[in-house]
């Protein structure tokens, strides 16, 4: 089994991120992963009605009275879910040796451990990604949180995990959509961090629309996590070079929000990414190449780079990011493949 250690050195936090092929080798790892705690489930409704691994579950070590199902989708980001969770949590008469589990995309890992951060003053939480860009991104790294009137992800805790366990099995129910969501984020960790890497992406194009290319996509996942784990170790809570994670998101976050969320968050990343290209290239920091590279890669993945909204539209949507420093919107630039820098808009 192929397993990344992520080490921050303080406080002296150290996980594993494991890589696995099948449901059973999951139920195994989780089995041995809870090792007799008590515990509680978190997945949301697709997931649980569409994997062999909860249709299973009469058949594995895990008690169904213990899997809380919350509807899907980011509306569901909120204060009433992480109730629902401690709520259930004291039901089932979990305590400080207790474990949470999150199996799910983005919104059940986020809210399971910022659930996690806050009950008895903090449980360990085991997270399962079960989406390309929760693999890639947001189930490493120990950002953890819910949305509310004022944006996304603006109260929360950082809460490492205990550790992430992966499997490619769950990427075989995913739409399309959700792999490219997954691909803006490993697309952008090559251009914040290595070119191979990106080569290594653009190469598993040729067998994109075939059923290979969910193996071939998933081999590279740890190419992805191990440029986060790099960046996660020597900046957990985002005051220096952690922001490069960004690239691509302060304009995709306006992006999607002007679009009312229609546009998916892989495609807002991409547009995001190339908007930062144009702004690169006119303040002459990178080579006029470099926006044919980016849509060249985005298209052989059928991630459409066009934007529909005005730069002033965007801009407006932007004074609202929380990447703002001392009241100025900071964007992450790209210089070349492999390299961005910080900007701060005047
Ligand atoms: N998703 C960006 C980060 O974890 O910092």
């Amino acid at each position: 089994m192929q397993k990344i250690s992520l080490n921050i050195p303080q406080p002296d936090i150290t996980y594993d991120i494991e890589f696995l092929k099948t449901f059973s080798e999951l139920e195994k790892n989780l089995k041995s992963q809870i090792n007799g705690r008590n515990y509680i489930i978190i997945t949301d409704e697709n997931v649980f009605s569409k994997t062999a691994f909860f249709q299973n579950i009469k058949k594995s070590f895990l008690e169904e009275n213990r899997i809380l199902v919350l509807k899907p989708g980011e509306e569901e980001k909120t204060w009433s879910s992480i109730d629902k969770i401690l709520e259930k949590s004291f039901k089932l008469e979990l305590d400080r040796s207790s474990v949470f589990v999150a199996i799910g995309g983005g919104v059940i890992g986020d809210m399971t451990g910022f659930a996690a951060s806050l009950f008895m003053r903090g449980v360990p939480v085991i997270q399962v990604p079960t989406t390309l860009l929760s693999m890639t991104d947001s189930s490493v790294g120990g950002k953890t949180g819910i949305d509310n009137k004022h944006g996304k992800n603006l109260v929360g805790a950082f809460m490492q995990p205990e550790k992430v366990i992966c499997v490619q099995a769950f990427l075989e129910t995913l739409p399309k959509v959700e792999i490219q969501n997954g691909l803006g984020e490993m697309i952008k960790h090559g251009i914040i961090a290595s070119p191979n890497h990106f080569k290594h992406i653009k190469n598993t194009s040729k067998f994109w629309n075939q059923d290979e290319f969910l193996q071939q996509i998933f081999q590279l996942v740890p190419e992805s996590v191990k440029i986060k784990k790099n960046i996660v170790e020597q900046d957990q809570k985002e005051a220096g070079i952690r922001g490069f994670l960004n690239l691509g998101h302060t304009y995709g976050h306006a992006i999607e929000q002007l679009s009312d969320f229609k546009i998916p968050h892989g495609r807002a990343v991409a547009i995001g990414c190339i908007l930062a290209t144009q702004k690169s290239i006119s303040e002459n920091l990178c080579d006029e190449n470099l926006i044919k590279t980016l849509e060249e890669i985005f298209t052989l993945f059928e991630i459409d780079t066009k934007c529909e909204f005005k730069m002033d539209k965007i801009l407006n949507a932007m004074t609202h990011d929380k990447k703002k420093k001392n009241g100025k919107i900071r964007l992450i630039l790209p210089l070349e493949i492999g390299k961005v820098k910080y900007f701060d808009l005047q």
